[in-house]
């Protein structure tokens, strides 16, 4: 008789106990506020497959007719302040209470982990609540449905949202600060990306390098998946809160809060280019 031994990688997991580490890092994609109604970027009903981010989300579609751009963006914003912050990101925003060092690094641009608690949110990708002008000096926040100011006070031209689009540059201090923080993590818990756009696909291999155990909240694998340590095949709002060790949800308001939830202010140039 043949006995086949499976190795179950992939598998649902007893909940953790957050302090057996150090430092844990959150890194998030467009998945992880997909519960909460915010449209993710590919698949089904994503945002590339609605709109051209050659006429949306590039620098010179916004030279061409910035206008259109805005209210793209004005679209996005009044999406997401129509959605709320689920019981995936209130538990993150929980752990980062209890536990003494608890980082989120993110490519989404909607504040929801803000939204929920969370401080210190490394947002790579930039955001949608802040303005900067290309004439240059620190981008604003901005917050509402619509923009309170389309021009720059200093050189009279379009403000654009404070966005990494297509053929930017990541903004050099965000990313190096997002580098510091995995290379110094020992547990690194993705949720939610699809693990295509570089220079952020790459941080899965950066915490592995660094022997963080790595775990993959996602329903579905991708071509990143076989770095993790352990995979959840379930969605953000379903994985997260079980994940740890007593995760207490907290209040059910969410304000998108006026001040101080910004904290990206190691700005700089950079090298690396998002596809
Ligand atoms: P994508 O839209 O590429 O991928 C979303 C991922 O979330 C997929 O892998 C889904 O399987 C997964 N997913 C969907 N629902 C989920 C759920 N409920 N729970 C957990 N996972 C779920 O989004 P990103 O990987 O974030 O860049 O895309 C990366 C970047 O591409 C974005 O930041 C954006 C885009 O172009 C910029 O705008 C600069
Ligand atoms: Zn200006």
């Amino acid at each position: 008789m043949v006995v086949v031994i499976f190795f179950v990688r992939y598998q649902n997991m007893e909940a953790i106990d957050s302090g057996q580490y150090e430092h844990i890092v959150f890194f998030t994609g467009a998945g992880m506020s997909a519960e909460s109604g915010v449209p993710t970027y590919r698949g089904r009903g994503g945002i590339w497959s609605q709109y051209r981010w050659e006429e949306y989300a590039c620098r010179e579609a916004f030279d061409r007719d910035p206008e259109k751009v805005l209210k793209f963006h004005e679209m996005r914003r009044k999406t997401v302040l129509a959605c709320n912050p689920h019981e995936g990101h209130v538990s993150i925003a929980s752990l980062q209470k209890r536990h003494p060092r608890v980082t989120v690094v993110t490519q989404n641009i909607d504040g929801m982990h803000q939204r929920a608690g969370t401080r210190n949110v490394i947002e790579l990708h930039g955001s949608l609540w802040r303005l900067r002008c290309p004439c240059g000096g620190r981008p604003e926040e901005d917050i509402g449905g619509k923009y309170q100011r389309y021009r720059c006070k200093k050189c009279g031209g379009w403000l654009r949202p404070d966005i990494v689009w297509f053929g930017d540059m990541l903004d050099q201090g965000v990313m190096e600060e997002a580098i510091a923080m995995i290379r110094s993590c020992d547990l690194f818990v993705s949720v939610g990306t699809s693990g295509v756009v570089y220079p952020a696909a790459g941080f899965p291999r950066l915490a592995k390098e660094n022997h963080a155990w790595c775990i993959e909240i996602n329903p579905e694998p991708n071509g990143l998946s076989c770095l993790y340590d352990q995979a959840i095949r379930d969605m953000a709002g379903k994985a997260l809160p079980g994940l740890f060790d007593s995760s207490s949800l907290q209040g059910k308001n969410y304000p998108l809060h006026k001040h101080g939830i910004y904290q990206n202010t190691n700005r700089g140039e950079s090298s690396d280019d998002v596809q």
